[in-house]
């Protein structure tokens, strides 16, 4: 049997794409191994967003060039194949830096791996797939099933908006919105084989304008009449392109989880601006309102950037004021790596990498105050929680509330895939346990 190893980087985007590809894979006969000494196919899916992202690909291709090497000592050959967002940022530069590579393929050309894979032949060489096709890869992709009682479902890629830091509008390319009734069939499929909980994924989820609907508000009330999906969510939003029908749907629709993840990045108006963030802070607390207004208990979480180009300390204070203001249930917080190609790689008065770490801590420990509250503020309450995995220690499963807490409890592993009601009785700022109640 021939088995393909697979390792993902990078958003949940990646992680879909990860599971699409071994979908295609699987259509040559491949099963997937988590034991790279195992595989035919050693297929590295990449992130390009930061430079820590991007450097770990290399030390991995080193790690994976070791497996190969062992594996032709005992007459196996091996292909090693790096896929994702590195490959569209410089798959020529990737296969000048990283000789073990045979294959790079860029995100949007994933429905050609099939037949990259049939037809690479070692004499000819090293294969570069990263243009932007004419065609959707949506279209030659195999259907997608469910593989747990959560699941991810692509419904936009690709960017518009630049902001100045970012490479994903180069990586993704411009915004692409898959019609309605293709979502919808994608969503009633993964219904049909397990899943209870669908992740709407795009770069810019609210952004959504394809065909058969207005926008993801109708898609996510469309979503709403499948028998059996308990549970939609969806991410990332933009703020400014965020829509009342939208809001209003975390109104109207029970299966629609209280949760939304709101990047502001910068609480300072003239670094959102020097960002190309369309929005200002106060036009981003006035849509936090929206959604309180009609969901009050909703959680909120976000992304920050800390040291952008220019950034005082006044306007690190004005992040720190509007994380207050806000109150955030969970948040990624990162320090601005400058990246090839973006304009605020070239930007004038970049901030010392210690005045970067010295922000990012400060900004770190407010935002983990934050969620420990948030957290212990559930602590007394019954709460629905999907049970996704298996505990770390014995007899324990664990899962998540609606608002995304991950939740342990000791009980059986048959209830893996179930909503149970849950008492919660713990907390700690990074997760809860609880009570089965019946
Ligand atoms: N589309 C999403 C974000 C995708 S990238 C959005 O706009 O919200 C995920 C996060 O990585 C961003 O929200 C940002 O906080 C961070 N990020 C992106 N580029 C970065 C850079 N050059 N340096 C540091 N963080 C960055
Ligand atoms: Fe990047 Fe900005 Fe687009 Fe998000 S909105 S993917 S941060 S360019
Ligand atoms: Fe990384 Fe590409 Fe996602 S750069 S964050 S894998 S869109």
């Amino acid at each position: 049997m021939k088995k393909v190893y697979i390792k993902t980087f990078g958003c949940q985007m990646n992680m879909y794409d990860s599971a699409r590809m071994g979908d295609a894979l699987g259509v040559l006969g491949y099963v997937k191994t988590e034991v790279p000494a195992e595989a035919d196919i050693l297929l590295l899916n990449t992130c390009h967003i930061r430079e820590k992202a991007s450097e770990k690909l290399f030390s991995e291709v080193g790690r994976m060039n070791e497996v190969k090497q062992a594996r032709r000592a005992q007459g196996l050959d091996t292909l090693l194949i790096v896929a994702g967002c590195v490959v569209q940022a410089g798959g020529e530069e990737l296969l000048r830096r990283a000789h073990a590579v045979d294959i790079a393929v860029g995100p949007q050309n994933y429905h050609r791996l099939p037949e990259l894979v049939t037809q690479f032949n070692r004499k000819k060489g090293r294969v570069v797939v990263a243009d932007f096709p004419a065609e959707s890869k949506f279209d030659f992709l195999p259907e997608t099933r469910a593989r747990g009682a959560s699941c991810f479902l692509a419904v936009q890629e690709g960017c518009d908006h630049f902001c100045s830091y970012c490479v994903v509008p180069y990586t993704r390319g411009c915004e692409y919105s898959r019609p309605a009734d293709e979502i919808l069939a994608e969503a009633r499929q993964l219904v049909a084989t397990g899943a209870k909980e669908i992740m709407l994924l795009g770069q810019n989820v609210n952004g959504w304008h394809g065909e058969g609907a207005r926008d993801l508000g109708d898609i996510i009330r469309m979503m709403a009449e499948i028998d059996g999906l308990e549970r939609i969510r969806y991410t990332t939003s933009y703020p400014s392109e965020m829509t009342d029908n939208i809001i209003t749907a975390h109104r109207d629709v029970p299966q629609l989880m209280p949760y939304i993840h709101l990047p502001i990045q910068s609480g300072s108006d003239t670094v959102l601006k020097a960002m190309n963030r369309q929005y200002t802070a106060d036009q981003y607390c006035e849509i936090v309102d929206r959604f309180r207004a009609v969901r009050p208990d909703i959680a909120i979480s976000s992304d920050f950037i800390v040291g952008f180009p220019g950034e005082t300390e006044s306007d690190f204070e004005q992040t720190m004021a509007l994380v207050q203001r806000v109150g955030y249930a969970s948040s990624f917080s990162f320090k601005f790596s400058a990246r090839p190609g973006t304009p605020a790689s070239l930007m004038k008065h970049q901030v010392a990498e210690a005045v970067k770490t010295e922000r990012l801590m400060r900004l770190q420990e407010l935002l983990l105050a934050q969620q420990k509250a948030f957290n212990l503020g559930t602590i007394g309450k019954t709460l629905d929680v999907l049970m996704v995995e298996r505990g770390k220690e014995k007899g324990q499963i664990s899962g998540y509330t609606p608002y995304l807490q991950n939740t342990h409890v000791v009980a059986d592993k048959a209830l893996l895939g179930q909503i149970v009601r849950v008492n919660i009785t713990g907390a700690t700022a990074t997760s809860l346990t609880g009570r089965i109640v019946d």
